[in-house]
């Protein structure tokens, strides 16, 4: 069971494998790629836990020889001390300059193994197999590999193409629930950028969602990945349209920042988020409310936040702290209908307040 896409980057492409209880067999996809027989497998130990030792076998199954390192698990190991930690491991193992470095674990392993494949030997293969739902529609494609800094989330990495990303969404049965509604976020924010249909698919499937129904799973991931695909085809370092990407964002940022990263899921945050800036499109006339009670809807049906417990001025205060703002002030991802946004750089304060009042009117002030 599974499909193939492909990302189309010139001498950069890479193909994507969505497939089910695959893993056993992930070896073979490797075969075509001409890797030198060592690998180096990244995980944390969570991972490494449920899936380290099937997938060391499955890799010596197709002649590799593994080199296996864990870390703890947790955002805070996503540094460049891990990163440090990992380029001696790959050096005293052996790894050379053909040989993959395996990113097998969430958003934190991808970066990090990808920040790690960059910079070693300047750049050795990197293999994305991402296992929740986010790595696996979102930070497993389009190449931004980085590590955080005390002072800033992201601030330390660059843009490195995977050699093959491996989802399996079988892998998904094994995570917990939240991080499957903090994926879905994600999701649901690719239907509302760019495609309507795939918006109603969701709307019509949510319950086989949450149930990890294989073959609507696979759907879902490949329906996510074609379109964070098209865009970074486009733009793959983020000039423009990639920005698009960040709708819900902006506020939902915010949001991470006043609770100190503590309170939120990244992807709670965004759905949050993405209320608020239906609600700012609404307020500038760009949208009607029905988007945004449609986008609600399917939110916390999915059992995601959709309320800001902050005040207005509260999170006016933290948006100039924004890491994509431009001339000190955020430029935000608007909806405009189901499926198609604008980036609107003159979004004012005025506006913002009343959009978060209504908000709180509408939907009360606690998540
Ligand atoms: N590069 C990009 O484009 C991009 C995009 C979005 C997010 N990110 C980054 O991704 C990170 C967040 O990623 P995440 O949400 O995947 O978090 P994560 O990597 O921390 O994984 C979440 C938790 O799930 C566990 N886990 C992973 N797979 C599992 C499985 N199959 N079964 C059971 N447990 C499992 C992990 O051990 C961890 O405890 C952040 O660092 C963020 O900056 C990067």
């Amino acid at each position: 069971m599974g499909v193939e896409l492909k990302v189309n980057l010139g001498q950069r492409s890479y193909p994507i494998f969505i497939v089910s209880s695959q893993l056993p067999h992930l070896g073979r996809y490797l075969i075509p790629l001409s890797l030198a027989s060592r690998v180096f497998v990244i995980t944390d130990e969570v991972v490494g836990r449920l899936y380290g030792e099937q997938v060391t076998r499955a890799l010596r199954d197709a002649g590799f020889e593994v080199l296996y390192q864990e870390l703890p698990d947790g955002e805070e190991y996503k540094s460049l001390e891990s990163a440090g930690q990992l380029y001696t491991r790959a050096l005293e193992g052996g790894v050379e300059r053909r040989s993959a470095m395996i990113a097998l674990g969430g958003g934190v392993i991808g970066d990090l193994a990808g920040f790690v494949a960059a910079t070693y030997m300047r750049g050795v293969p990197l293999v994305q197999v991402p296992t929740t739902l986010l790595a696996q529609v979102d930070s497993s494609v389009g190449g931004k590999v980085a590590v955080n800094h005390p002072l800033g989330k992201n601030m330390i990495g660059c843009f490195y193409q995977p050699r093959l990303v491996f989802a399996d969404v079988a892998t998904l049965k094994t995570l917990p629930l939240r991080e499957i509604r903090a994926g879905l976020a994600e999701v649901i924010k690719y239907g509302v950028i760019r495609d309507k249909d795939f918006f109603e698919f969701l709307e019509e499937n949510l319950e086989k969602i949450l149930r990890l129904d294989q073959d609507v799973l696979i759907e879902v991931v490949k329906r996510s990945c074609a379109i964070k695909a098209g865009i970074v085809e486009k733009d793959e370092t983020e000039q423009e349209l990639r920005a698009i990407l960040n709708f819900g964002h902006t506020i939902g940022h915010a949001l991470e920042v006043l609770t100190k990263y503590r309170v939120y899921r990244h992807g709670e945050a965004v759905a949050a988020g993405m209320v608020a800036a239906a609600a700012i499109a609404e307020e500038k006339g760009l949208c009607g409310p029905d988007l945004t009670m449609r986008l609600a809807g399917i939110l916390e049906h999915a059992g995601l936040p959709v309320r800001i417990p902050f005040k207005a001025e509260e999170i006016i205060e933290v948006l100039p702290r924004d890491k994509k703002a431009q001339g000190g002030w955020p430029r935000f991802v608007l909806p405009v209908a189901l499926g198609r946004v604008v980036i609107d750089a003159d979004v004012g304060r005025d506006v913002i307040r009343s959009a978060l009042e209504r908000c709180r009117a509408e939907r009360g002030e606690l998540s």
